[in-house]
């Protein structure tokens, strides 16, 4: 099968793409509303692409009724978001809080999920998340005739659960993979957890 993207619609490439580019890491994203509100829902277009500086990359659609999704609002006017990695335990409330809900309305309240301070950081993390990066806009810009939103975030803070994670003997931090048990995104409504892990040194 060979296909052009130039024939499909915007949403068949979409299908085609999110069912084949995958696992995708989920960023379950909190931000902070115009009325103090806290907002969250996930996002797969989403990876790291930078270590100097630290920057993740997330992109944001628009709702069904062309308005623009509260997240990049948020992100856009008060700067500061926090991006969770979830739990397959939390699959529930993740897809809940995707959601189309007024922007008034808090997911993080609706769904009675529990936050605590991150650190000096203005937003609260989940407490449940394993992981969360506490990040500021890096940069914001709109791409294509449909005006996706590509978000740059700096990471500032990185909360890891100490089950995770620890220092050895040489300083060095490792993270338990199997231990974080990271919720992916495949495509349509299927979801995935990690199977076998592979060790394999890479070439000098
Ligand atoms: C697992 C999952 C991944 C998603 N990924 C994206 C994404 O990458 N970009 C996007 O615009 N919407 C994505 N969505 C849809 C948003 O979560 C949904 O539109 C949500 O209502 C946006 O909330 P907000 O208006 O509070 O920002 C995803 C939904 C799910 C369930």
């Amino acid at each position: 099968m060979l296909i052009d993207t130039r024939q499909l619609t915007p949403n068949q490439r979409y299908a085609v793409v999110s069912h084949t580019l995958l696992p995708r890491p989920i960023a379950w994203i909190l931000t902070r509303g115009a009325a103090g509100q806290l907002n969250l829902a996930p996002f797969s277009y989403f990876n790291a692409i930078c270590s100097d500086p630290p920057l993740l990359m997330v992109s944001i659609g628009k709702k069904p009724d062309g308005s623009e999704k509260d997240t990049r609002v948020n992100i856009r006017e008060r700067d500061a978001f926090v991006v969770h990695i979830a739990r397959p335990d939390q699959l529930q409330a993740l897809n809940d809080s995707a959601a189309t809900l007024p922007a008034e309305t808090s997911e993080v309240a609706q769904l009675g999920l529990a936050t605590t301070a991150f650190g000096d950081f203005p937003l609260p993390r989940l407490a449940d998340c394993p992981v969360a990066y506490a990040c500021t806009c890096w940069e914001y810009h709109e791409i294509g005739p449909a005006r996706q939103a590509i978000v740059y975030g700096e990471i500032r803070h990185i909360h890891l659960d100490d089950a995770i994670a620890r220092y050895n003997s040489q300083g060095r931090l490792e993270v338990d993979s199997a231990a974080l048990d990271p919720l992916a995104r495949l495509g349509a409504s299927e979801y995935a957890r990690l199977g076998e892990i592979i060790h394999l040194p890479r070439p000098a």
